[in-house]
Parts: C-alpha cells; sequence; structure tokens
C-alpha cells in the first residue's frame, strides 16, 4: 500500500506530493488560528470516539506525529549535522511527520532563516539517509526558522517564544514544542532555567511540551542528580526524553523478540548453559574533533556507563509484563540493582591509551598527539571490566564489557558464550577444533544474529569444528533499517517513552561505574595500544585470570 492510500489524513504525504501538504498546511493554520464554525461543529466526533486510523496497533499504518515544532539547541554541532537534521528530514521524506511541522535552530550565529535552511540543506544532502527529495525538502523548509542568541540572553529567548507561536498561527503546530538539548551538560541548567523564565517549557491546556537531553549525564552520580534536580525543577518527569541511541537501533529493539517471541534461546539464556557473556562495542575512529568534551571523560564514562549497561540490562533482564515504559524499566532496573562490581578491580578492568599506528593503509596519530589534548592526559580510550549480575538466573556468569576507539575495526556485539558440553562421547582429537557454542547478537555494521555451534568436517573421520548459522537483516527483509535517531526522534514526537532511559537508570549506571572511575583515578597512565589492533594486552590478561579470551569479533 502506498503512504497516501495509508495515511491519517493530517500526515504529510511524502516525496512527490508534498506541495500538496504545503496547501494542507495553510489549510490547517486557518482552522487553527480561528474558532471553529458552527456548520463545522456538527462534525466534531463524539466523545470517547477514536481515530481507527491512529490505532498503534494496526501494522498497515504509520505511527505519525501530531502537529509539533522541534527546537534544536546546539544546532551547528557535529551530532546535529550528522545525525540530529538528517534524521528530521529522513522522517518526512518517510511521510512520518505530520504537515504541521516546524524545525527551529537556535545558536549564536547571525542567520535568516533563509541562511540556516541552507545550513540544513547541506547537512541533509550529505548526511541523511533516504535520497533527497525536492518535494519533501520544500514541504520540510516551509516549517524552518532560526533564533539568534545566547544562553545567557532572556530576550533570546522571548525570540524563541515569539517563533514557536508564530508556527503555532502560521504552521498549525497547536502549541506542541519539543526542545533538543544537543549542548554541553554545563549549559542544561541555564537553558532550562530560560525555558522556564520565559514560559516556554509550560504548554498551553491541551497541548505539550518536551525536552530531549543528550548524553552525558553528568559525569558521576553526583552531577547526574544534580543535572535531574535542575531539569525536573523545570520539566515534569513524564516529558523529560533522555537520549542513549543504543536503544533507537533496530539491532537492539530486536533483543527483545529474540528473547520474548521465541521458544528455542529463553530456556537456554541462563547460568546453566551460559558461560559469560561479551559485549563489545569497538570504533575504528579516533577522538576526531572531539577532545574538549572525550578529555577527561574516557571510553567508560563515554559509552560504559550509558550503551554498554542498557545492551547488558536488556540482555540479562527477566520477561517484562508488557513493552510498556514502566514494565520495561521495571526489569531493566532489576539488573542494573543486581550488578555487583568486583572487589579486586586491579584484576577485573582494564584501560588503555592509543597511540601511533596504522588504520587500514593509514598511518594515524597517538591518542597524547590529537589536538587539543593535554599531552600527560590519563584519559583512557579503551576500557574493558567484568560485572557479575547477583540473581539466580546469572549467578556465576560474568559479563564481559569493553569498548575502545582505534580498534580493529568498527564493531559492536553482544555475544553470549555457552558452557562446553559436559560429556564428548568423541575421541579427543575429533573436537581439538570445537570452540564453545555462541549466539552473537550483531548490532552493527553486519546487523544480525549469528549462531556458532559444532558440526562434522565431511569426509570418513568424526571431526567436529565450529560453524556458523546467520541471519542478516540485509537479505532477510527489505527495506533498510532507519537510523536510531529517525526513531527515537518520531518516539519523543509522540510521546512514547519506552525506550529512553529512566532517571533511576542513570543513576544506577553511575552507582555502577562510579567506583571504577574512583579506582583508575588512583592510577597512572593507561596503558597504551597501537591503533589498529584489540586494545592493551592487561584487557587480554584480565581474561586470562578468568581462564577465557576475547572473541575475534
Ligand atoms: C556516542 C559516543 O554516544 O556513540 C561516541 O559519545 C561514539 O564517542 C558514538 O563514537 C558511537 O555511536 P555509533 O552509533 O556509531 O556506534
Amino acid at each position: 500500500m502506498t503512504q497516501s492510500q495509508t495515511s491519517p489524513s493530517d500526515a504529510a504525504p511524502s516525496g512527490a506530493t508534498a506541495s500538496a501538504a504545503q496547501g494542507a498546511t495553510q489549510a490547517t493554520t486557518q482552522t487553527t488560528s480561528t474558532t471553529t464554525p458552527a456548520s463545522d461543529q456538527h462534525q466534531q466526533p463524539p466523545a470517547g470516539w477514536r481515530n481507527p486510523l491512529r490505532d498503534p496497533r494496526d501494522l498497515r499504518l504509520p505511527r505519525i506525529a501530531g502537529p509539533c515544532s522541534l527546537v534544536i539547541f546546539g544546532v551547528t554541532g557535529d551530532l546535529s549535522k550528522k545525525k540530529l537534521l538528517p534524521a528530521v528530514y529522513d522522517l518526512a521524506n518517510r511521510g512520518l511527520l505530520p504537515v504541521n511541522f516546524g524545525l527551529v535552530g537556535f545558536g549564536r550565529r547571525d542567520w535568516t532563516n533563509e541562511q540556516f535552511a541552507a545550513f540544513v540543506e547541506e547537512n541533509v544532502r550529505a548526511h541523511s539517509r533516504t535520497p533527497f527529495n525536492e518535494a519533501t525538502w520544500r514541504f520540510l523548509s516551509g516549517g524552518i526558522r532560526f533564533v539568534q542568541g545566547n544562553f545567557d540572553d532572556p530576550a533570546a529567548f522571548q525570540r524563541l517564544s515569539d517563533t514557536v507561536s508564530e508556527l503555532d498561527r502560521e504552521r498549525g503546530t497547536q502549541g506542541n514544542h519539543a526542545f533538543y538539548m544537543s549542548v554541553p551538560p554545563r549549559a542544561f541548567p541555564q537553558v532550562s532555567k530560560q525555558l522556564r523564565d520565559s514560559g516556554l517549557a509550560h504548554s498551553p491546556s491541551g497541548a505539550w511540551r518536551r525536552v530531549i537531553i543528550e548524553k552525558p549525564f553528568g559525569h558521576d552520580l553526583e552531577s547526574a542528580k544534580e543535572l535531574d534536580r535542575v531539569v525536573s525543577d523545570v520539566f515534569d518527569p513524564g516529558s523529560v526524553f533522555r537520549i542513549d541511541h543504543y536503544l533507537g537501533k533496530e539491532t537492539v529493539q530486536n533483543m527483545l523478540a529474540l528473547r520474548f517471541a521465541n521458544m528455542m534461546f529463553e530456556p537456554v539464556w541462563n547460568a546453566n548453559y551460559v558461560d559469560h557473556v561479551q559485549i563489545t562495542m569497538a570504533e575504528d575512529i579516533g577522538i576526531g574533533g572531539r577532545a574538549g568534551y572525550y578529555d577527561g571523560i574516557g571510553a567508560a564514562r563515554d559509552v560504559i556507563q550509558n550503551h554498554l549497561l542498557q545492551l547488558m540490562a536488556l540482555t540479562a533482564m527477566e520477561e517484562p509484563v508488557s513493552f510498556q515504559a514502566s514494565d520495561l524499566t521495571a526489569e531493566k532496573t532489576k539488573v542494573l540493582s543486581a550488578v555487583r562490581v568486583p572487589k579486586d578491580l586491579a584484576h577485573h578492568t582494564a584501560r588503555g591509551q592509543y597511540a601511533t599506528g596504522w588504520q587500514g593503509s593509514e598511518k594515524v596519530i597517538g591518542y597524547l598527539d590529537e589536538k587539543g589534548i593535554d599531552p600527560n592526559s590519563r584519559t583512557e580510550t579503551y576500557a574493558a571490566i567484568r560485572l557479575d549480575v547477583d540473581t539466580r538466573r546469572w549467578a556465576g556468569v560474568p559479563f564481559y564489557l569493553r569498548t575502545g576507539k582505534r580498534l580493529g575495526k568498527r564493531v559492536t556485539e553482544i555475544a553470549v558464550m555457552f558452557k562446553r558440553a559436559p560429556h564428548l562421547p568423541f575421541e579427543q582429537t575429533a573436537t581439538r577444533e570445537l570452540g564453545q557454542n555462541a549466539i552473537v547478537i550483531r548490532v552493527q555494521p553486519d546487523e544480525g544474529i549469528t549462531l556458532r555451534f559444532g558440526a562434522k568436517v565431511p569426509g570418513t573421520a568424526m571431526e567436529v569444528r565450529d560453524v556458523s548459522m546467520d541471519f542478516n537483516y540485509g537479505s532477510s527483509f527489505t527495506e533498510a533499517s532507519p537510523e536510531a535517531y529517525e526513531r527515537l526522534i518520531l518516539d519523543v514526537l509522540l510521546g512514547d517513552p519506552p525506550l529512553f532511559p529512566t532517571t533511576r537508570e542513570v543513576e544506577l549506571s553511575w552507582e555502577i561505574l562510579d567506583p571504577i572511575e574512583e579506582y583508575w583515578a588512583t592510577l597512572g597512565q593507561p596503558q597504551p595500544y597501537r591503533a589498529g589492533t584489540w586494545g592493551p594486552k592487561e584487557a587480554d590478561e584480565m581474561l586470562a585470570r578468568d581462564g577465557r579470551m576475547w572473541r575475534m569479533p
């Protein structure tokens, strides 16, 4: 079915029909800015009536945001250029934004709306996932506005308030506005306060205001709590959406399908069968232009505290009674609160810092030579930790989490490694090449799932060797997976919270990481590792002490 057949009438038709959407926008504007004529009142639906075309359970219909705008603070930053603006465009191109949609940039530059629109277009053309479509662009650009100002300037927030009111009148956004804080955490308090003082944080009745907060949410438990106090002073908890973009990834959500829609995995998903779990997020890139953010933060705060602990929680949690936010969060929270940090941190954690080396055929510099990095920096660019989960299901099953920059390749995976069969009725030589059975959830880039098990090598003798059975998203489904930010921005606009970590989850994650960071702060320089390799020797030794090895992803 085509989009125009299935969309609710208020969705912006995608692609070629978007110019019709422009007309529809104007029509909506007129009806929203005047009182409803008496003749129209007959057409009001009876109380309790639900639009069947808005039933979220109907899989024929895409979930489409209602009238609203998205205001981005930090709109000229890297995240906005590479992820947020392209995601907004991709949503529009997929027909998932309404005709009454506005996009507002707030920044220091002295830009007109047109100059900002040109900036958006340039980044959309460079980074969007779906092809550039003139009609989509015409529809989107009709609602683009720019507000020039500094975070400490109340007049600028007044101008922002005027701008969203103008969108309500001209574009029909109906008082619904989401504020995306793609800014350093130190700016949250000021921006929140300005949103409160200018009245922007409070919606007229029947409308909503939401705030989206990018990570890092603090640098330890104390600072996270402080940030939370500031934000919850201004917005009620149900209007705060904390981004962990890993939860927006299809492969991560598929963990729920894999475990809870099937029969064959859950019975073996426990300490009776599982030996250990390895969660790896490896990147081949260095820190790029992010020295200001990264130095002093390091790999564990940047990635383990959020992405990897969330992956661990989804891997280890019990079945939630439903996929509603409160039920899902309840199970993730139980896991995070049952995590035990090893007592002997020297033996069960490892840190590294990339030194010069080769990435593919290119020679790359070490972390300490990167622009803007303190040459004596002790910031780790590689971190590995062992965690245990004190529950019946996971007693004695270590979870090893590792992440690093400038590693062998870009790959994120969750490998559930099984115990060896208790008895092997073969000659010892027959199973020399047999490793551990594994279920590997390939989060990215080659999205899918691999099962590793032993099979007989063809021939006259009995010889068993590891083989792989693969599920690939690319070949099993015809549609390409949306970017995580597309899903998450759409969920915010729809007010759908299951994929956003709660305050409690964020706090528990810091409770896990803080003692490790405190211990590392007492140590000297992290162990160097050559760029393009798989991290410091320390990390291999850490696993070897437990009689295990890292998987080569
Ligand atoms: C971000 C980290 O959260 O995730 C970055 O701050 C990292 O350091 C990025 O590069 C990786 O995201 P992805 O989706 O490419 O794995």
